[in-house]
């Protein structure tokens, strides 16, 4: 059964203007090491930087009203074929996140569904 929906799309130039502005102290605030690391083995990191913000803002709209739940509380990797997996460090929270994440030229989209 589904229990909840949430989709985000993000402007890549955004995460390249705060990249820019702040460095290392925006990525390291909104990111976990293995996130940096997965985007910068590419040559525009911040495309997968952006997508994997856009995938944290829509499993936060998935989850619904959590105000304790801190961008590296979700974090995001990559399965051996390449698909986005979630991990939600989030006390008693038990469900599976399917996730989709997508990026163009300028933007990048990320949609999550949450099951039982
Ligand atoms: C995997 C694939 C779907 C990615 O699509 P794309 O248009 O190149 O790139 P997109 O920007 O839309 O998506 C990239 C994201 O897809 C996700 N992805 C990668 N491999 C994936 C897979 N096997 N399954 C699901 N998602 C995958 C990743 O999250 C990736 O972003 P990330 O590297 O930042 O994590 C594509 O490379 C592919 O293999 N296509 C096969 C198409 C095909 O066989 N078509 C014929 C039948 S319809």
């Amino acid at each position: 059964m589904i229990r909840g929906h949430g989709v985000d799309i993000i402007e890549i130039s955004r995460i390249e203007a705060a990249v820019e502005r702040w460095g290392d102290k925006f990525l390291e605030h909104v990111f976990v090491p293995s996130e940096i690391e997965y985007a910068r083995k590419y040559q525009s990191p911040a495309k997968h930087f952006a997508a994997r913000f856009a995938a944290k803002e829509a499993v936060f709209k998935a989850i619904g009203d959590q105000p304790n739940l801190g961008w590296k509380d979700i974090q995001i990797s990559n399965d051996s074929f390449g698909r986005p997996q979630v991990r939600v460090k989030l006390e008693g929270f038990k469900a599976k996140i399917f996730l989709s994440l997508s990026h163009s030229k300028t933007h990048a989209v990320a949609s999550a569904v949450i099951t039982e």
